[in-house]
């Protein structure tokens, strides 16, 4: 989280602008905590220019909530379809697949390459297509064009930014079926046009604040797809929590605060434009860090490479303790791979200073140059 909201929340957790009571106390029904409801509401609708008939809703539950909750609400054909691109689409497959009938219209893939460098090479796709793509083997999504026909499916489930494989879509097809994205790890990272999803959800715990608090943001016509959803809590029912204003039960506070606060940041920054401009800059000086040494490995093809997490390994795997044991001696944490995939990581979330990607990237050089363990 950016250092400055750290800051306001450590002054507003003893006393919230002088009312003599922490932010953490106060009633969700108090005008203080209405107004804040209210303004964050605001600013993110702002942030990403969210149309007026799009409602935004602030629910429990984390993302993986909202593999299920999507179904419950929205499946209104007992068929629903998915983008298979990687680890966090499975878990929503699987999910899925307990509720409701799933078909898959792309999975991720690779192409298969004959040259083991960083260099560009001549790679051959699953349909042995010769393509040009950068070293083997790489992952990549195809084209939206290519993807199979959704049929009948209620809608398409997408994820924008596969945060343990590293690998980001680079399109959207146009359906006449709803499109459901999972932007957990991608929102609030660039503009995005809001009118082309039928539902955009993210947990918080990247670019919008502390875990605990779930944004959904969904087309108003949509929640007359919840009057099907009968055996549902009315705490899960998106049009019941669209008509308590996000306050069936009480929410959770504190994190919608942070949440507010985070919005004010982005403002503040410049909005999205110059956030998305960061972003991309800082990816690219870590990938130029990659692409220019043998020391390095990404397997994710260009068109597919996410910005804000870059899954990268070293040529000698074996030296990957010393590596993060480098990193860790300069203040660089959090660099190890998810398990699921090994190898090493960089989240380049909206607060990450540009200082602190200089640092890793002149870490990455001098490792790579044998000076740096
Ligand atoms: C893309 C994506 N989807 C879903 C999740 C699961 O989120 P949660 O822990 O809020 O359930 C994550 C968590 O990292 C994620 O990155």
């Amino acid at each position: 989280m950016p250092e400055s909201v750290l800051a306001s929340l450590q002054r507003d957790l003893v006393d919230f602008r002088g009312r003599g009571l922490s932010v953490l106390e106060m009633s969700h029904r108090s005008p203080d905590f209405m107004d804040i409801a209210a303004k964050a509401e605001a600013d993110l609708r702002k942030l990403l220019l969210v149309p007026d008939d799009y409602a935004v809703l602030f629910m429990q539950g984390g993302a993986s909530s909202q593999f299920a909750l999507t179904v419950s609400n929205l499946d209104i054909n007992s068929h629903v379809a998915f983008a298979d691109t990687g680890y966090w689409s499975k878990k929503a497959i699987d999910v899925a697949r307990q509720f409701t009938n799933v078909s898959t219209v792309v999975s991720a893939s690779t192409l298969t390459c004959n040259s083991a460098s960083n260099n560009k090479s001549h790679c051959n796709d699953a349909a042995g297509n010769d393509s040009m793509a950068a070293t083997p083997p790489k992952l990549y999504v195809p084209a939206v064009e290519q993807w199979a026909d959704v049929g009948a499916a209620s809608y398409l489930h997408i994820t924008d930014n596969e945060t343990i494989d590293g690998v980001s879509l680079n399109g959207l097809p146009s359906l006449s079926a709803p499109l459901v994205v999972d932007m957990s790890s991608s929102i609030l990272s660039r503009p995005i046009d809001v009118s082309r999803y039928g539902v955009i959800y993210a947990g918080a715990q990247k670019n919008i604040g502390p875990a605990g608090i779930t944004v959904v943001i969904i087309r108003k016509n949509l929640l007359e797809r919840c009057a099907h959803a009968k055996a549902l809590a009315p705490v899960f029912n998106y049009q019941r929590v669209h008509d308590a204003q996000s306050m069936l039960n009480t929410p959770p506070t504190f994190a919608w605060y942070a949440a507010g606060l985070v919005f004010e940041w982005l403002l503040d920054e410049g909005g999205l434009d110059c956030i998305a401009a960061r972003n991309e800059r800082q990816a690219s000086w870590v990938y130029s860090a990659i692409d220019s040494s043998e020391a390095y490995i990404n397997n994710v093809h260009p068109d597919n490479r996410s910005i804000m997490n870059i899954v990268f390994s070293l040529s000698k795997p074996d030296r990957q303790d010393e590596f993060l044991e480098g990193c860790k001696q300069r203040g660089l944490v959090g660099l190890k791979g998810h398990k699921a995939v090994g190898g090493l990581r960089a989240s380049l979330y909206n607060a990450v200073p540009d200082d602190a990607v200089h640092a890793l990237v002149n870490y990455m050089n001098e490792f790579s140059e044998g000076r740096g363990a």
